[in-house]
């Protein structure tokens, strides 16, 4: 377990890259590294009764200690009574919380235009008699299906489509009504965006995609508020055995100390790759957050600090999009997003996003923004013969 300790010693007013190079790193012990390699552990010496920190490996393990405290540290600065729980993927996190808070009977609103493994999840819900609501991100649609629910789930900015809703007006709709608030943060990663602060119960995401950043490990979290909800979601964790393996653990907390660096670099040539995409005849559909003129662009401004490094849009048909992924030189075609390396696809080959055949994901990576930005060109030009 990690309680969130505050700041991680870096004071009150420090700067999120301050932040993120220290977060969650222990008192300096002399001939120590700074950042204590994984522990590799199935169990540890116990002799006598169930006491301390670390008993078996499926309950807790010090590098997941370490590793929790740093994200706890980024999505609630300053904050004590945050505990945050380390999951082996996004989608472990996202069950967690879903799974340990409903019952038969209960309700829950859901976004119809999240990641698109959420209709898996609705029919597991139902399966298990959870009456499950669903309505878009943008707009807020979510708030008119709240009477009687117990659990608000929000994705903002969605994925793919990029839609942003009010988590605070939708926050105070519905802790009025008793109930709960989860917010998948992936997107928009802690330095992004902190949902805790706007009010939520739960901030909950992929580490998998920009909080970790380089596409070789899986990784979730949650990050929670309530006591007693979280309790239930350890729980699950235990029950379920959906936990991280030591070496993701560390890999994790040693990526988040570049945070700031990949967040601001990607998170700048996606606004610069988006005014370029602007231009172009044969783009439709365009969003991105950070455009002054996207439709999310209200709304985000008032409860983002960055806009995240995934640009949509759409090409004229299945074809050309597949011609112009297939021209791109600088990015693979892939999915996911997030990562230092960018990469592109075609939403719609998934089947599962309600999306146009043309409609493409593109997830900015480190690489310089011209360099990028004339890749992207050039591929628009010859996916046009
Ligand atoms: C918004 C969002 N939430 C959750 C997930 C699931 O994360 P994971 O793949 O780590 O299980 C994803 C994966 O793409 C995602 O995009």
């Amino acid at each position: 377990m990690s309680d969130s300790a505050a700041d991680g010693g870096v004071g009150d007013g420090a700067g999120d890259g301050t932040r993120a190079v220290r977060a969650g790193l222990p008192e300096s012990v002399k001939y120590e590294p700074t950042l204590p390699g994984p522990v590799f552990a199935a169990h540890f010496h116990l002799p006598g009764e169930v006491a301390g920190p670390y008993s078996y490996g499926r309950d807790d393990n010090p590098t997941w200690t370490h590793l929790e405290r740093a994200i706890g540290e980024l999505e609630a600065p300053g904050r004590d009574g945050v505990e945050t729980l380390a999951f082996a993927s996004g989608m472990a996190a996202i069950s967690a919380v879903l799974f340990s808070q409903l019952r038969a009977g209960d309700t829950v609103v859901l976004p119809n235009d999240g990641y698109q493994v959420l209709p898996l999840v609705r029919a597991q819900l139902e399966a298990y008699g959870i009456e499950v609501r669903t309505a878009p991100t943008g707009g807020d649609a979510q708030l008119d299906l709240l009477d009687g629910a117990k659990l608000l789930w929000l994705e903002t900015p969605s994925n793919p489509g990029l839609d942003v809703c009010d988590i605070r007006r939708l926050v105070e709709a519905a802790h009025a009504r008793g109930a709960l608030v989860a917010v998948d943060n992936t997107l928009a990663t802690p330095l992004g965006q902190r949902p805790l602060e706007l009010g939520a119960d739960f901030a909950v995401a992929s580490g998998t995609k920009q909080l970790t950043g380089h596409g070789d490990i899986l990784l979730g979290y949650v990050a929670g508020t309530d006591a007693a909800a979280m309790t239930a979601v350890r729980r699950w964790r235990k029950v379920v055995g959906a936990i991280p393996g030591p070496m993701e653990a560390w890999l994790a907390h040693r990526s988040i100390a570049t945070l700031q660096l990949r967040v601001d670099r990607q998170d700048t040539t996606a606004l610069i790759l988006a005014e370029a995409l602007r231009g172009r005849d044969e783009v439709t559909g365009l969003r991105y957050p950070g455009l002054p003129d996207d439709p999310s662009h209200k709304v985000a401004s008032r409860q983002m600090r960055r806009y995240g490094c995934v640009v949509s849009f759409t090409l004229p048909t299945r074809a050309r999009a597949e011609r112009f992924l297939d021209a791109l030189r600088l990015v693979d075609d892939a999915t996911s997003f997030g990562g230092v390396r960018s990469t592109a696809e075609r939403r719609g080959r998934w089947g599962g996003d309600a999306v146009p055949e043309g409609f493409v994901r593109f997830s900015v990576g480190a690489e310089d923004p011209e360099d990028l930005v004339a890749d992207v060109l050039r591929a628009l030009e010859e996916s046009a013969r």
